[in-house]
C-alpha cells in the first residue's frame, strides 16, 4: 500500500475525529524535499491545497472516502491526482481516475496535468470523452474522464478494478451522471473495500454527501480494523485564498441582459484599471452575439474598445481555440472571456479582475406530464452567483457587476440549484442501470431520489421502445445492443432499426451530426446569407434529409475547408462528425448490424427515425396562424426553430430531435413522415392516446 508521510515527520493533527466521522485538519508542515524546484513545481507548491498534500494523502488512506471541499482554483482537480500519484496509487498498473461534468473541463485539466508532470498527453496522463479516447492501457496512471465516460465503463468491468482512486470532482453541480455514479460507487464499495473515493467540489453541503457515504455497517469485520479503511467518510476543507471582491447589482431590471453585458464590458473597460474581465452569458449564441457586439464596437468606434481581447468560451469549441482562452494576455491588452457556467467552477482562468454576470444559464427542465424536456434559460442560483462573483477575486481584489437588483438576488434568488436527477427526462439514466444488473430503480439509494412520475414515464418510454420487457427487464438481443451504443436511446434505437430497413450507412451519417452542437457557422449579420447556403442542400424531408446532402457535399469536396467556408458549414464540427461517424460505424459492426446505403430512398430513412423517435411526433394544428404544432403524446404547444429547413414549410406531421424553449418550445431538426408508421414503430405507445392519428 502507499507510503505517504515521511518517516519521522509530524502526523496530521486531528481536530474531530469521532462525531460522526468529521475531521478537519489543520495545514502541518510541508513534506517536500530537494532541491531546484523548475517553474511549475514553485506554481504547484503555491496552490492552497499544497498545505493539505499530507493530509489529503493521510485520509484517503485511512478512509474510504474522503469528501474535500474547496475553493475553485485552490488546485483540487490538477494536483489531488498527481499527489496520489507521487503517493503509489498507481502502482502496479493501477489507474487513478479523476471525472468531471463537462467534456471541455476534462480535455482542459488533462492537458494542464501532462504538462505540469512533464509527459505527453495521452501517456502517463490521459483522457476519455465519448467518442475520444486518449489514454492507452498499461500506460495511463492518471486518467480524466467525464462522469458518462466512466458509467459506460462499467458496462465491461461492474467494479471498476482497474481504479485505485476515484475522483468525483465538481460534485456540487450534481449533474445526472454525478449522482448515478455516485449511487453506483457507493455499491461497488461494499464489493471493494480498497477502492478509495474522493468526493470534490467547490461548494457542497459536505454534510449531506458524508451522510449519503455514511454506511449503516460501523466497520466491515469488527476485529479487521487495522485492515481496511474506515468507512464512515472524512471531511476536508481546503481554505482558498481568494481576494476581496466588491458586489455592485444594477439599480432597475435589464431588459435585454445580452446588451447590458456588453455595455458594461465597455464601461469596465473605459473606467477600470488594466485586468481581464470574465462574462457569464448562457450559451453558444448570446455568447457569439456578445463577442460579434463587441468587435463590431472596436472597428466603429475603436477608442472605447481598443486593446480589448475578445474571446468565447463554451463546450463546442476547437483546441485551439481553448489554448486561446489560457494563454497570457498580452501586455497591454484587456481580455474578455465571454463564457458559459463552464467557467464558474470548471475551469480557472487566470488574470481574471472582473466579472460581469448575467444572472443565467442555459439548464435542463422536465416535465414527467407533459413528457417534455427542453433545455432552459434561468436564473441561476445564489450559491451559483456567489462562485461566478468569486472568480474575479483570483490575483487581486476585484469587482462583480451583477446585472440584476440586489432586491432579486436576495428575494428571488433560490438557494441551490435543484440535482439534475430530479429535472431530467431518465430514460437514458433507467437503461445504463438495467445493463448494470440494477433491477429495483425506484428502489435504489440515490443521493437525490427522481421523482416517481419522471421513472414511470422512462420505463414507459422504453418498454415501447422494445428496450424493456413486462418485467422491465432489458430485451435481448435489442434492448442490450441499444444499451452498448453510447447516445440516447432513442438513437440508438433508430441505428438498430437502420439495419432492417437497409439505410444503415445513412442513419449512422445523421446520428454523427446530431451528436455535435450545430453543422452550421453562426452567422449574426449574415443570416440572408446562412439561409441562402442552407438552401442549397434543403430538403423537402427536413432536416435529416439535409445533413446527409451536406456529408455528401463535404466528403466530394475531399473534405475541404474552402467548401465548408463557402457554404456557411462549420469545418471544425465537420471534421468531428466524420470522427464520430468512424466509431459509430465500429460499434455497429460489432452489434452485427449491417453496413448498407438505401441510396436516394428517403423514406427508409424516416421510418427508421419514427421507430426510435415516435415519442417526439406532432400534428400542424388546423387552423392555427402561424405554424403551430401540439404533440401527440400529451397534447403540447411546440413550433417549428427558424433554424430549420422546415421553418415556415409546416408540413402536417413530424417528429422532433429536441426541444430548446425561449418565449415557446421550439423544436430543433425536425423531419416530415407519415402519420400511419407511429402505429406501425409503437403500437403499445399510441394504442393508449386518444389520438388524432385515427381522426
Ligand atoms: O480544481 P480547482 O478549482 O481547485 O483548481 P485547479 O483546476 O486544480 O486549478 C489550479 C491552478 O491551475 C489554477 O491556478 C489554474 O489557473 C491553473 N490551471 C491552468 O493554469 N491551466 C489549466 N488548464 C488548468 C488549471
Ligand atoms: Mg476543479
Amino acid at each position: 500500500m502507499s507510503q505517504f508521510w515521511k518517516p519521522g515527520s509530524e502526523k496530521p493533527r486531528l481536530l474531530d475525529d469521532e462525531e460522526g466521522g468529521v475531521l478537519f485538519y489543520s495545514a502541518s508542515a510541508s513534506s517536500s524535499s530537494g532541491f531546484g524546484y523548475s517553474n511549475i513545481e514553485k506554481q504547484r507548491q503555491r496552490l492552497p491545497v499544497y498545505k493539505y498534500r499530507t493530509a489529503i494523502l493521510y485520509l484517503v488512506e485511512t478512509h474510504a472516502t474522503t469528501i474535500i471541499v474547496g475553493e475553485t482554483g485552490s488546485g483540487k482537480t490538477t494536483q489531488i491526482p498527481q499527489y496520489l500519484k507521487e503517493a503509489g496509487w498507481a502502482d502496479g498498473g493501477r489507474v487513478i481516475a479523476c471525472t468531471q461534468p463537462r467534456r471541455l473541463a476534462v480535455q482542459a485539466v488533462a492537458s494542464r496535468v501532462a504538462e505540469e508532470m512533464g509527459v505527453k498527453l495521452g501517456e502517463e496522463v490521459g483522457y476519455t470523452i465519448r467518442f475520444e479516447d486518449l489514454s492507452k492501457t498499461g500506460v495511463t496512471m492518471v486518467k480524466f474522464l467525464t462522469d458518462g465516460v466512466l458509467l459506460r465503463e462499467m458496462m465491461d468491468d461492474p467494479l471498476l478494478t482497474k481504479y485505485s482512486v476515484i475522483m468525483v470532482d465538481e460534485a456540487h453541480e450534481r449533474s445526472l451522471s454525478t449522482d448515478i455514479l455516485l449511487g453506483l460507487l457507493k455499491k461497488i464499495q461494499r464489493r471493494r473495500p480498497e477502492l478509495r473515493l474522493i468526493i470534490s467540489s467547490a461548494t457542497i453541503e459536505a454534510k449531506s454527501m458524508s451522510t449519503f457515504f455514511q454506511t449503516s455497517r460501523k466497520r466491515r469485520g469488527l476485529e479487521g480494523e487495522e485492515s481496511g479503511p474506515r468507512t464512515d467518510p472524512a471531511i476536508l476543507s481546503v481554505e482558498g485564498r481568494g481576494f476581496n471582491v466588491q458586489i455592485h447589482h444594477i439599480e432597475e431590471p435589464v431588459p435585454d441582459y445580452l446588451q447590458a453585458a456588453v455595455s458594461t464590458v465597455l464601461s469596465i473597460h473605459e473606467q477600470e484599471p488594466m485586468g481581464d474581465i470574465l462574462v457569464f452569458l448562457t450559451g453558444e449564441n448570446d455568447i457569439d452575439a456578445a463577442v460579434q457586439l463587441l468587435n463590431e464596437e472596436a472597428q466603429n468606434n475603436g477608442k472605447h474598445s481598443s486593446g480589448l481581447v475578445v474571446l468565447p468560451l463554451y463546450s463546442g469549441l476547437s483546441r485551439a481555440d481553448q489554448d486561446l482562452i489560457f494563454s497570457p494576455t498580452p501586455r497591454g491588452k484587456r481580455k474578455v472571456v465571454i463564457s458559459t457556467n463552464i467557467a464558474e467552477t470548471s475551469l480557472t482562468l487566470e488574470g481574471i479582475v472582473y466579472v460581469v454576470d448575467s444572472g443565467f444559464s442555459k439548464q435542463r427542465f422536465y416535465n414527467p406530464i407533459s413528457d417534455i424536456e427542453n433545455l432552459v434559460v434561468a436564473p441561476i442560483s445564489k450559491a451559483s452567483a456567489r462562485q461566478r462573483a468569486g472568480r474575479a477575486g483570483r490575483v487581486r481584489p476585484g469587482k462583480c457587476y451583477r446585472l440584476y437588483t440586489e432586491e432579486y438576488f436576495v428575494n428571488e434568488m433560490s438557494a441551490h440549484a435543484i440535482p439534475e436527477m430530479q429535472r431530467s427526462n431518465l430514460v437514458s439514466c433507467v437503461i445504463q442501470l438495467k445493463a448494470l444488473g440494477i433491477d429495483n430503480i425506484l428502489g435504489f439509494d440515490w443521493p437525490a431520489s427522481p421523482s416517481p412520475e419522471a421513472m414511470i414515464r422512462a420505463l414507459e418510454v422504453l418498454y415501447s421502445l422494445g428496450v424493456l420487457d413486462d418485467d422491465a427487464k432489458l430485451t435481448s438481443p435489442l434492448g442490450f445492443q441499444v444499451a452498448e451504443i453510447p447516445l440516447d436511446p432513442m438513437i440508438s434505437k433508430t441505428i438498430l432499426s437502420s439495419n432492417q430497413l437497409g439505410c444503415s450507412e445513412e442513419i449512422i451519417t445523421i446520428a454523427a451530426i446530431l451528436s455535435v452542437q450545430s453543422i452550421w457557422v453562426s452567422a449574426r449579420g449574415a443570416q440572408r446569407e446562412l439561409d441562402e447556403a442552407k438552401m442549397r442542400f434543403a430538403a423537402a424531408e427536413g432536416d435529416h434529409v439535409t445533413y446527409l446532402s451536406v456529408y455528401k457535399g463535404f466528403i466530394q469536396s475531399g473534405k475541404s475547408s474552402q467548401w465548408c467556408y463557402k457554404n456557411f458549414i462549420n469545418y471544425h464540427a465537420m471534421k468531428k462528425v466524420i470522427e464520430i461517424r468512424e466509431q459509430l460505424r465500429r460499434i455497429a459492426q460489432r452489434l452485427g448490424i449491417v453496413l448498407k446505403s438505401c441510396e436516394r430512398d428517403m423514406e427508409v430513412v424516416r421510418k427508421a427515425v419514427t421507430a426510435g423517435f415516435f415519442a417526439n411526433a406532432c400534428c400542424l394544428e388546423a387552423h392555427s396562424q402561424g405554424g403551430m404544432y401540439k404533440t401527440i403524446r400529451s397534447a403540447q404547444e411546440v413550433y417549428i426553430h427558424p433554424s430549420s429547413v422546415l421553418f415556415r414549410v409546416n408540413p402536417k406531421w413530424i417528429i422532433y430531435n429536441s426541444l430548446v424553449s425561449t418565449d415557446r418550445q421550439y423544436m430543433r431538426n425536425v423531419i416530415s413522415i407519415d402519420p400511419s408508421w407511429l402505429m406501425e414503430a409503437a403500437p403499445h405507445f399510441y394504442r393508449q392516446q386518444r389520438n388524432p392519428i385515427a381522426s
